[in-house]
């Protein structure tokens, strides 16, 4: 463990990436504070654990928190601090439309034939993909990233819809609200932007998928528990959804044989939309002051 003083707070910092459940237990134990990451799931048996302790705070470096049992948190007298979600927007809204763009023209399997040394004749037919000017892109949830991938999607002369629970304040010029249903049979590519809530776990299910407009395309960048994975695999095999886009799992990290990382219609990431210098520098440096807050409350 590696230590620092800022500001009269000592700092204890892991210097490794794999920290045990034990040792996370240990030094939570002996912690005012605690940082941690989506690596880190912090459950009643944690709060439990370290109720009887010093600790007051949780800060993760995430912007999703259902990697926390807030009720068992709450109990133990524990304050939970996230990042706001625009402090990941950019590089996540950035990652979302990576995914548009490999799945829509088939990035992958065409490196593949590159590799592979199927680039023969100019062939008109081969590696034609989903033209998206024109076509209508569908945002399930319209916060920070929601709202950015919106923006982008108009910038690619798409119509955009919008789903969301929470109506907005403001819609983009040309965005419209819209059902869910509605949404489902009108997107050519539909990505989600929603948090993982009891509400949206398994949102995009066998009723959701059978309501697509036939050879839409699915992006998923926030959490992988909100879609069904097998009713996804389903409507990948019968055609109804011509790609998926996902850089988030349902158990993470995902094998590299679970059966969507290997899919052919299936751009799979390791959940890497906030990866970038920027983000992830911020996104640590707000982690450890929102445990400093919390700590001076
Ligand atoms: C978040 O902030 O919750 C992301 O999933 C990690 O970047």
């Amino acid at each position: 463990m590696a230590e620092v003083s800022l500001g009269g707070t000592e700092i204890v910092m892991a210097d490794k990436a794999n920290v045990s459940r034990p040792e996370l237990i240990a030094e939570a134990q002996r912690s005012n504070g605690l940082v941690i990451t989506l690596s880190e799931p912090l459950d009643a048996d944690f709060f439990r654990a370290v109720s009887d302790g010093p600790l007051r705070v949780v800060s993760t470096m995430s912007t999703g928190i259902d990697h926390i049992d807030l009720l068992a948190a709450h109990a133990a007298g524990i304050t939970v601090a996230r990042l706001p979600a625009t402090v990941t927007a950019a590089a996540t809204a950035e990652l979302t439309w990576a995914l548009v763009l490999g799945v829509a023209r088939g990035l992958v399997p065409a490196r593949a034939d590159l590799l592979d040394g199927h680039w023969g004749r100019w062939n008109p037919w081969q590696w034609n993909g989903v033209e998206l000017a024109g076509a209508t892109f569908g945002i399930v949830g319209y916060g920070a990233i929601g709202q950015r991938v919106a923006r982008y999607a108009a910038a690619f002369d798409m119509q955009v819809l919008i789903a969301t629970r929470t109506p907005p304040s403001a819609l983009d010029p040309g965005a419209q609200l819209v059902t869910m249903d509605e949404l489902a049979a009108r997107s050519d590519v539909i990505s989600l932007h929603v948090p993982l809530t009891p509400d949206t776990a398994l949102m995009v299910d066998t009723p959701f998928l059978a309501g697509v407009k036939h050879g839409a395309i699915l992006i998923n960048a926030s959490r992988g528990g909100i879609v069904d994975e097998p009713a996804l695999i389903q409507a990948l095999d019968e055609g109804r959804l011509a790609g998926a886009g996902l850089d988030v799992h349902a158990i993470e990290p995902a094998a590299p044989d679970a059966p969507l990382v290997r899919h052919p219609k299936v751009l799979a990431l390791p959940h890497m939309g906030s990866a970038t210098t920027r983000t992830r520098a911020t996104m640590a440096a707000e982690a450890v002051k929102g445990a400093l807050d919390g700590l001076s409350e």
